[in-house]
């Protein structure tokens, strides 16, 4: 099952803004159409609720002991974004084993049906569970404050991740600095330090400027994308999370679960079809479906956009389950308010998806692209094949008069095999075994010369 793009944000010491960045990265990216969760998982001190303005009544430790479903921890926040607490009894849950916490993230995938991104919002430090965590996640964001001290511990958290879980590269998010300039300045010198002894890859991904307006904000309990949109540190943010989204892999697009589950049903079809005519061996052909199958879903999916993907994705879960209600899974009036939003937007939704469809050749052209390889043969391959067709006819001569002919029906006539049996007055096995073994006998002959 897919479970969602996973971002986990962390810092070597406490107070550098890991929550309010967890937050409004989150609150950014639901702007942006996302369907965006966060958890909690500092557990010590669990406050990322508080900021976003609502009250988780149960917690992740009560899914992992089974007295409710991990969708029913999920809090809506009144800005939108969901909200997923870790709840104080985690620790001890976590500390059974090692697995358990790893067990954690990938029980998300729970929750792939609500959500899209998961922003986890870590302690700070790299106590186990923190890099358990961090572990599982897809990306990891350091955020990094221009101190000495915090310098020391934001390196020894990367170390120490780098170590652990083989992780070599890190996003960096430069807080509190005076501006950009003064953000690029502490991002250099910091990697500076990470060069010189760790073998890891540091992206700036941004620098959120200390704000005054983002203290009001947490004073207020709210998030300052929210309350104060135009203030210098909403727009820092928002400019980080247009950068999560633009960066985020293309497995969103192309999720590997989603391929072989296509892969698996083509199979299935593949051997129910099958007949087994001597014309093809099973494996052949099933190859051929297997990979037809995949290249439709490719092709169909590379032309849309990220957006319309995951709405057009929405959609078609949304009509499962008004088919397994025993609705009208093509009412659009019940599509759109299982979607929550208007018939209107609907519409929008359906029209972007038929757009994104035909997109302008200068959008979607890459020079590396097979889908824009010249399918002309290259000289070399034209030289190359006009000295095997003069090898192959001189061999073709060498066949006897009969095994000549069933070649020439079936691949010049193209008859299949049942037809040259007809019009040679012997069995279809014949044919196929006179046409495997002169295929034989001619791959011989081309070897030799
Ligand atoms: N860019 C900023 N500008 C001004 N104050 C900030 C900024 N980032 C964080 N703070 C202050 O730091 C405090 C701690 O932030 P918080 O997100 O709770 O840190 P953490 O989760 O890393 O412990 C906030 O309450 C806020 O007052
Ligand atoms: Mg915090």
């Amino acid at each position: 099952m897919k479970r969602p793009q996973a971002t986990a944000i962390t810092s070597g010491k406490g107070g550098v803004g890991k929550t309010n960045l967890s937050v409004n990265l989150a609150l950014a990216l639901h702007k942006a159409g996302q369907r965006v969760g966060i958890f909690d998982a500092d557990l010590a001190l669990a406050n990322a609720h508080l900021v976003l303005g609502c009250r988780p009544n149960r917690t992740i430790v009560d899914a992992l002991s089974g007295q409710c479903s991990m969708a029913d921890t999920v809090v809506e926040s009144p800005l939108g974004v969901k909200m997923i607490a870790g709840g104080s009894g985690l620790a001890e849950v976590m500390g059974l084993s090692v697995e358990k916490r790893q067990e954690i993230i990938r029980s998300f995938s729970e929750l792939s049906g609500a959500v899209d991104h998961l922003i986890v919002d870590t302690a700070a430090g790299v106590e186990a569970n923190v890099i358990d965590f961090v572990a599982a996640c897809d990306r990891v964001i350091v955020v990094v404050v221009g101190e000495p001290t915090a310098f020391v511990d934001a390196y020894a958290s990367i170390k120490v991740l780098h170590q652990d879980t083989g992780r070599d590269r890190f996003d960096i998010i430069i807080n509190r600095a005076a501006n950009d300039a003064v953000g690029a300045q502490i991002f250099s010198r910091f990697r500076a330090i990470t060069d010189r002894f760790l073998k890891v890859n540091l992206n700036h991904i941004g620098t959120v400027p200390e704000d005054e307006r983002l203290a009001r904000a947490v004073g207020k309990c709210e998030p300052v994308v929210s309350s104060f949109p135009n203030s210098v540190s909403a727009k820092a943010i928002m400019r980080i999370a247009e950068k999560i989204h633009a960066t985020t892999p293309v497995r969103d697009l192309l999720d590997i679960d989603d391929l072989i589950q296509i892969g698996m049903t083509a199979l299935v079809e593949a051997a129910q079809r099958f007949q087994d005519t001597g014309e093809a061996t099973f494996g052949s052909y099933a190859t051929i479906r297997v990979r037809g199958a995949l290249v439709d879903h490719v092709r169909n999916n590379l032309t849309l956009t990220r957006t319309a993907v995951q709405r057009r994705d929405r959609i078609a879960q949304v009509k499962r389950e008004l088919l397994s209600e025993g609705e009208d899974a093509d009412n659009q009036i019940l599509i759109s308010e299982k979607l929550g939003i208007g018939v209107s937007e609907l519409q929008t939704w359906h029209t972007q998806i038929a757009q994104a469809a035909d997109k302008s050749l200068d959008e979607v052209y890459d020079d590396h692209s097979i889908w824009f390889a010249d399918e002309r043969p290259t000289p070399e391959h034209i030289l190359l094949s006009g000295e095997l067709r003069v090898r192959l006819a001189a061999n073709l001569k060498k066949l006897n008069e009969r095994d000549a002919m069933v070649l020439q029906l079936y691949y010049v006539e193209e008859m299949n095999l049942e037809e040259i049996a007809e019009t040679l007055s012997i069995s279809i096995g014949r044919v196929s075994q006179i046409k495997k073994s002169a295929i034989g006998q001619l791959r011989k002959w081309m070897e030799e010369d």
